[in-house]
């Protein structure tokens, strides 16, 4: 694997792979024991996007790995000012191991993994969020034991719902999707998913996708660059946010940044039954899971 541009980038058995090291990882620092796997490996992060848990897991995570981590943002090189994809990708070769990109669209990631001779990890784009699903799955497997789960994800049909449908193909975890029409997740990841092994169910009922959920995931109903189409989103998400009601004894997930008062309530998040602490934590081990599969001497 030379890129992780989406998680099914991964073979089931790399996934498998990672989500082994991320958990031996995650034992390693909080035992407080040194793990520099990557001494002197250096990681280059463009971030078109703002970012709390992206920037500072990875940054974080390369440190405790031996290596470090390179802050970009949109004023801070050329790429923010008309230098072209594609030489970005081929300077960045000559001087850093790893890429991690938070960009708008996806295209131009994969344009980045084209021309970089490193791996280039996607840190969310409009299209996907392969990193999260990578620590959604890690504490989903925490919750529950496993991937012998129900998960329902109720919200828009958005860069974490996609990435999300392809993991939960992977690992064989039961999915539905909740949406209100007009907003899933969009025909071309779910033929992925067919392909990668199961389609999850889809509906426009939250109560109908939560009722057998030993899971409820949800995230923002208006993400990064939709700015203009909140007010439409909110009316036509009437009716999809998470209460402690709704969530009855189920664990809840969120990616996070959560907009309390729109796809979930206050009380919902601060209930015993959210982890989204443990998995916003869970970035940070499993990033470092990924990098160590993806850099090698
Ligand atoms: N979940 C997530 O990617 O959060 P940030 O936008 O803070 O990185
Ligand atoms: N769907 C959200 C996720 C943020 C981590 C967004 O793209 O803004």
């Amino acid at each position: 694997m030379t890129r992780f541009t989406e998680i099914d980038d991964l073979t089931r058995d790399e996934l498998a792979d990672v989500l082994t090291r991320s958990e031996e990882l995650k034992e390693r620092t909080r035992r407080g024991k040194p793990h520099p796997k990557l001494a002197g490996a250096s990681m280059a992060m463009l971030f078109e996007k703002p970012s709390t848990r992206t920037r500072i897991s990875f940054e974080t995570g390369m440190t405790q790995l031996g290596g470090h981590a390179l802050f970009l943002g949109p004023n801070d090189i050329q790429l923010g000012h008309g230098e072209p994809i594609r030489d970005t990708g081929r300077v960045l070769s000559r001087y850093v191991d790893v890429v991690m990109a938070r960009m708008f669209d996806h295209s131009d990631v994969t344009e980045l993994a084209e021309y970089a001779s490193i791996p280039v990890i996607n840190g969310l784009t409009d299209d996907a969020h392969p990193c999260q699903t990578l620590a959604d799955l890690l504490t989903i497997r925490e919750l529950t034991g496993g991937f012998d789960a129900s998960v329902a994800w109720v919200g828009d049909g958005n860069n974490v719902c996609r990435s999300l449908i392809a993991g939960a193909a992977m690992t064989d975890l039961d999915l539905t999707v909740a949406t209100p029409d007009g907003y899933g997740p969009g025909s071309d990841v779910l033929n992925r998913a067919g392909e990668l092994g199961a389609v999850p169910d889809l509906t426009d009922d939250p109560d109908t996708a939560i009722a057998d959920a030993d899971i409820v995931y949800t995230d923002v109903w208006v993400s990064m660059g939709q700015e203009d189409e909140r007010d439409s989103k909110l009316a036509a998400f009437d009716g999809f946010q998470i209460t402690p009601e709704r969530l009855g004894d189920r664990h809840l997930l969120h990616c996070l940044p959560a907009h309390r008062g729109e796809e979930i309530t206050d009380a919902a998040l601060e209930s015993d039954n959210a982890a989204v602490w443990r998995q916003a934590e869970n970035r940070l081990h499993a990033q470092k899971g990924l990098l160590t599969s993806l850099v090698v001497d």
